[in-house]
């Protein structure tokens, strides 16, 4: 079988366009800054952000937190003002970030995944949203990673590929499941068995989900690469049908 996932394309975005229902906006993030918009990033983080910024050890990676956390901010606000709501989060018991307040804000959903030099975000009205996003790199053990973490069907998938293939098969499934529990809400904490991924010409499908997690007809998985050197899911509910793909310009 041949992988086709749909070819993306980038709009340069300086502010959030309207965010109708039944659709999704998908944020990257850029994670390069100079040293004049890191300062100015850095003011937008809570202290205790800060504090943790610089506890990483390397540079690269206290850029990323600090541009990456500012950005998320300075992108949910542009959703927040129009609707006269401050910007504050709070966490469910799996610590999945949401926009705290009264509807019709509390109804803005988001949530991001980093990895590398990427940074990503989804956002979408009314329902809940997750997204995952891979750096595609060699993994000597990934066979081994499926017996641990993936279910029986899921390393049948990855060996029927061709042996080139396998990899990317791989980061399929692990970016589905991320996606797909990110969105439930638990993420991987409670074992990364209860949703099982395969894979169909336009990338990973929702096969199966714990009972408790709801009904899979009700989600729909999209995978696509970000950039040649990623590979990222969002898993969104069924009725979401419009996808924008927004390059933040914001900031
Ligand atoms: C969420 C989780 C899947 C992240 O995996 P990851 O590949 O390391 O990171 P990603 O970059 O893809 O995603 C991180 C983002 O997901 C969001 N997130 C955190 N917990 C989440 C959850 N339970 N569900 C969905 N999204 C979550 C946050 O925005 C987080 O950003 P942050 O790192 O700036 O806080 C993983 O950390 C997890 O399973 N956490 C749950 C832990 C838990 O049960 N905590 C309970 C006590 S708080």
């Amino acid at each position: 079988m041949k992988i086709r996932v749909p070819h993306i394309e980038w709009s340069e975005a300086e502010s959030a366009p309207p965010l109708e229902p039944g659709t999704a906006h998908v944020w990257q993030l850029p994670m390069e800054a100079s040293e004049s918009q890191l300062r100015d990033h850095v003011q937008r983080l809570s202290a205790e952000e800060q504090a943790q910024a610089y506890r990483f050890v390397r540079p690269e990676l206290t850029r990323r937190y600090i541009t990456r956390r500012s950005l998320l901010r300075v992108v949910l606000e542009q959703y927040l003002r129009p609707l006269g709501m401050p910007l504050a989060f709070r966490f469910n018991n799996f610590g999945k970030p949401y926009l705290d307040g009264a509807s019709p804000a509390a109804r803005i959903l988001f949530n991001t995944s980093q990895t590398h030099e990427m940074a990503l975000m989804a956002v979408c009205r009314e329902h809940e949203i997750g997204i995952d996003v891979e750096y595609l790199r060699p993994i000597s053990e990934f066979r081994q990673l499926g017996k641990r973490f993936f279910t029986d069907a899921e390393q049948q998938e990855i060996l029927s590929m061709p042996e080139e293939k396998q990899l990317h098969a791989f980061f399929w499934i692990w970016t589905g499941k991320e996606a797909i529990l990110k969105a439930c809400g638990i993420g991987i904490s409670t074992g990364l068995k209860r949703a099982s991924i395969g894979i169909r010409e336009n990338g990973p499908h929702l096969d199966r989900l714990d009972r408790d997690l709801g009904d899979v007809r009700n989600w729909e998985l999209r995978g696509f690469l970000p950039h040649e050197d990623y590979q990222a899911t969002l898993a969104t509910h069924s009725s979401i049908h419009q996808l924008q793909f927004l390059k933040c310009r914001v900031g």
